[in-house]
């Protein structure tokens, strides 16, 4: 069987990798891919990742049997629409389903208008509003872009003046773009946070293991956000009855929302939920697989990944098994020192035979005939155990494994999930 998978991270990978343990693919196209990806599929570099007229032409004719859509951009602007309509099975949501992640204020209205428990909201379209707003609320505050920013689109707060400065530059300088043009300003919650991607086909709902990610680029959540630092998964918050309280209040309700609004969501929809001391609650959604929680969450898969997204695809999710091992794992992500502002790339990067298996590539190019750095994030090394600290400490010792100038690792990936497994016994 031909798949074609679109994107070129590190969740690209993991999603390749996975699939691949299924004997009846023979070949997986990525595109674009990246220079470590193509150890384990055939890239397509000249093909990005939101050239969608050119994947469906790939998809033609190079006899492509099913399509996985990963990233944000591509599925917001219709790419599982152009591909289904061309005759090509694909997994991921809908341009109009999409909209769950690429309009805040729509996710924000879904919520409202269905009961779904979310931190409390305005919209804006106009700045002085906007401000007159914050006048009349104390901080911490959240301000949010409207439309994808590339994940950089959410101000915390901390005084009315950084969330005054965040809404100016939102809405006046425009440093996102058109998604600036709306804005929400909402409560600040507080609590442990979970990361929960579920696998649906628009009526049942199976949630993977629960994860952790780890946003900020320095120890002990400090300094700016980035695109993840590491991940760990299970989640020790994420408790078996915490669990069936989201799966009652917020998972099903979602997708039920989402078919009643005419926007039957099928593929993989990430709750980033807060465990706050009135229960749990959606800070956001995301359309897709998470990056790096993927990355720690597919090797925990005990099922087969084409026959679930198939069962996505074609609706029979509820008669089809999705299991996951009872062991833990980490992923840490090594990037380029200055990440994720400036950074210097183009070095060369070795990875033992050991960790080989291990990693996934995110920013990795081939120069010469060598693997060089190529990006902020240039791979995450996961690592499977029987236990969280057992996980923990394999993926660094992998870490150590791999070599390129300029390396830099968060040092306590896990760190604060471990400290909660302790508080627990
Ligand atoms: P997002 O870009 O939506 O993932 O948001 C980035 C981060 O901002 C989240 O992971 C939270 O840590 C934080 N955040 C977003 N919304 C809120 C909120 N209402 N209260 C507190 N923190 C928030
Ligand atoms: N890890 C968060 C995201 O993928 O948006």
């Amino acid at each position: 069987m031909k798949i074609m998978v679109i994107g070129g991270g590190g969740r690209e990978h993991a999603i390749v990798k996975k699939l691949k343990e299924n004997p009846a693919v023979d070949t997986i196209y990525c595109l674009p891919g990246n220079g470590g990806i193509a150890a384990d599929a055939v890239c397509v570099p000249e093909i990005g990742a939101k050239d969608i007229p050119a994947q469906v032409e790939f998809a033609k004719t190079h006899g492509v049997e099913y399509a996985v859509v990963a990233p944000d951009d591509p599925l917001a602007l219709g790419a599982v629409d152009a591909l289904s309509a061309a005759g090509v099975p694909c997994f991921g949501p809908s341009a109009k389903a999409a909209e769950i992640e690429s309009s805040k204020v729509f996710a924000k209205e879904l919520m409202k208008k269905y009961g779904i428990p979310t931190a409390r909201y305005a919209v804006f379209s106009d700045m002085a509003e906007a401000l007159a707003y914050l006048d009349g609320h104390d901080a911490p505050i959240v301000v949010k872009a409207d439309g994808l920013a590339l994940g950089k689109g959410v101000t915390v707060a901390q005084t009315r003046e950084e969330a005054k400065a965040a809404v100016r530059a939102m809405m006046e300088d425009r440093v996102f773009g058109a998604s600036g043009s709306r804005v929400v300003i909402e409560e600040c919650l507080t609590g442990p946070e979970v990361s929960v991607l579920c696998f649906t086909d628009g009526e049942t709902v199976a949630p993977m293991v629960s994860s952790m990610d780890h946003k900020r680029a320095g120890d002990g959540d400090r300094g700016p956000n980035t695109g993840g630092m590491g991940a760990v998964a299970p989640n020790p918050y994420y408790t078996p009855e915490i669990a069936r309280t989201c799966m009652e209040t917020i998972f099903l309700p979602t997708v039920r929302a989402m078919r009643a609004e005419g926007r039957t969501f099928r593929g993989c929809l990430y709750f980033g939920l807060m465990l706050t001391p009135d229960g749990p609650k959606v800070i956001e959604y995301n359309c897709r697989f998470g990056d790096p929680e993927t990355q720690a969450v597919l090797p925990l898969l005990k099922s087969d990944l084409l026959t679930v997204m198939q069962a996505v695809t074609n609706g029979t999710l509820a008669q089809t098994p999705v299991e996951f091992s009872n062991g833990a794992s980490c992923c840490v992500v090594l990037a380029s020192d200055g990440y994720p502002k400036t950074y210097q790339t183009g070095f060369p990067i070795s990875v033992s035979d050991e960790a080989a298996p291990h990693v996934f590539f995110a920013g990795a190019r081939q120069a010469d005939g060598q693997l060089v750095t190529a990006g902020g994030r240039v791979l995450g090394v996961t690592a499977v155990s029987g236990s969280l600290s057992g996980a923990v400490r394999e993926a660094y010792r992998l870490a150590g494994q791999i070599g390129f100038a300029n390396k830099y690792c968060r040092g306590d990936i896990g760190r604060k999930a471990l400290a909660a497994l302790e508080d627990d016994q």
